[in-house]
């Protein structure tokens, strides 16, 4: 008989999570004005908000914290993170930053100005909110497929090179200074790029000269998924993937949050000598000096200890088999997912589970506020809110998909954790027909408004 799958690690320390009774959760939402940012950690039971800064680190991660040098300039952790980023993603330049968005902000600072034209892949909201903050604007490229929570295709992250080339042809070269390959695409379920598409836009960008910058926060993952599914790849290491898939980039933003597995940290990678020097200045005036820029000593130190760990196959495997596992269960219960499933999340398609409440009243959120009342189990809405109102009209925009994200963080929740959150969205879907109202929008920031927005019933 076959032995069946298990973790490729054991636990050596754990924490503590308390379950709640539904009336005290109907009161703490409501105090939280239905906004899930706002709750307690300990008001959730099993936390799914993000895998971002969640994740487990290992014995060895928090043994490189110790050997730590918090030195204001040249520390040690810096080289050893500067080598690890080197040796494993090929770049020669880099920046630490204090997270993935800070390493937007410079970069972007460098590169984008008013009237830009920035074109990519499902662009994530502070991506995107990091353009449109420049009065630039996000054209997204992403091919249709991804927008078809049912359709079976290995690649929904990938670019349609035919929108690129439109796009491309349709501004003049100096208007776009860059494209954004974001791998994994998180806005459209964790899915991934293959390296054909990566091989193809940067030939494509070539021959106009624009640059490419990949937002690399599931990188990881997304070479996991080119070494399953993609031919050609399958006897290759993640580490050769990852190499070969860096070498089609000019550049990087890292929120090490995610891959890299630590609490906190993220950094700017590149080629170019000359935009190093220009985000240097930057740099040094929103993060900090070059050689530590918004990280401590050990925390540059655990990150690449967590760069390597989290390019290991082994690792990689346990944790996508995890995510299937969850997204099996709910395919199982009749549920409609995102397919097939994602690298770091499963994406529940809102519309489909609560087709009685009108999108006006803002589905996917419903549909975590419900979640979060059936269990104490905190997921995120990724649907109207998270898309902000149209820069230009001020309407709310509604996205082609509307979805409830249950994010998985790395090396913390067993398969029992997975059993009780399918468990809990089966008792709500077996309810849905009930479920006719959803929420309203009481109070919210013009950029980015889904993590502070204040909300009532509809
Ligand atoms: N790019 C992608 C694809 C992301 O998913 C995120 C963050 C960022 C950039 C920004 O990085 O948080 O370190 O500043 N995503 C988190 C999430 C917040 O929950 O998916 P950050």
């Amino acid at each position: 008989m076959e032995l069946p799958f298990a973790e490729s690690y054991k636990i050596k320390m754990v924490e503590t999570i308390k379950k709640s009774t539904r009336k005290q959760r109907e009161q703490w939402i409501k105090e939280a004005k239905y906004n899930l940012f706002n709750l307690k950690s300990e008001q959730v039971f099993i936390d799914l908000l993000t895998d971002s800064g969640t994740g487990a680190m290992s014995d060895k991660q928090w043994s490189a914290l110790m050997l730590g040098d918090e030195s204001y300039a040249g520390a040690t952790s810096y080289y050893n993170l500067k080598n690890t980023i080197k040796e494993l993603l090929g770049f020669e330049y880099f920046l630490p930053t204090h997270q993935g968005r800070a390493a937007e902000n410079v970069l972007f600072s460098v590169l984008i100005k008013e009237g830009d034209i920035i074109p990519g892949n499902s662009h994530f909201d502070t991506t995107k909110g990091h353009i449109e903050f420049r009065k630039a604007k996000a054209i997204d490229c992403t091919i249709d497929e991804a927008f078809d929570t049912e359709l079976e295709h290995p690649f929904k992250g990938n670019i349609d090179l035919q929108k690129l080339e439109e796009t491309i042809k349709k501004y003049p070269k100096e208007k776009i200074p860059f494209i954004v390959i974001t791998v994994t695409c998180n806005s459209s379920g964790g899915q991934p790029v293959s390296m054909e598409n990566m091989k193809a836009v940067r030939k494509l960008a070539g021959q106009h000269g624009i640059p490419i910058i990949y937002d690399s926060a599931r990188f990881a993952e997304n070479a996991y998924f080119i070494k399953k599914r993609e031919k050609g790849y399958e006897n290759k290491t993640i580490k050769e993937i990852v190499k070969e898939m860096f070498s089609y980039a000019d550049g990087m933003t890292m929120s090490s949050k995610k891959d890299a597995i630590v609490n906190m940290g993220g950094f700017i990678a590149l080629n170019s000598e000359d935009i190093f020097k220009k985000a240097t200045v930057f740099n040094i005036m929103f993060e900090g000096f070059v050689t530590y820029g918004g990280m401590s000593g050990r925390d540059m130190n655990a990150l690449a200890q967590g760069l390597d760990e989290g390019t290991e196959f082994d690792y990689l495997d346990t944790r996508i088999k995890q995510v299937e596992y969850l997204g099996k269960k709910l395919t199982d219960f009749g549920i409609t997912v995102q397919r097939p499933y994602g690298g770091h999340a499963i994406f529940v398609d809102a519309r489909k589970f609560l087709p009685n409440v009108p999108k006006e009243q803002l589905q996917a959120q419903t549909l975590a506020v419900e979640l979060y009342l059936e269990s104490g189990i905190r997921g995120v809405e990724i649907g109207t809110l998270l898309a902000d109102r149209d820069p230009e009209t001020r309407e709310n925009r509604y996205p082609a998909l509307e979805l409830l994200r249950l994010a998985i963080p790395r090396r913390v929740y067993t398969n029992n954790h997975m059993d009780v959150i399918a468990v809990a969205l089966k008792n709500v879907f077996d309810r849905r027909g009930q479920i006719t109202k959803g929420l309203k929008i009481i109070n919210e920031a013009p950029i980015m408004r889904h993590f502070t927005v204040e909300l009532d019933k509809a």
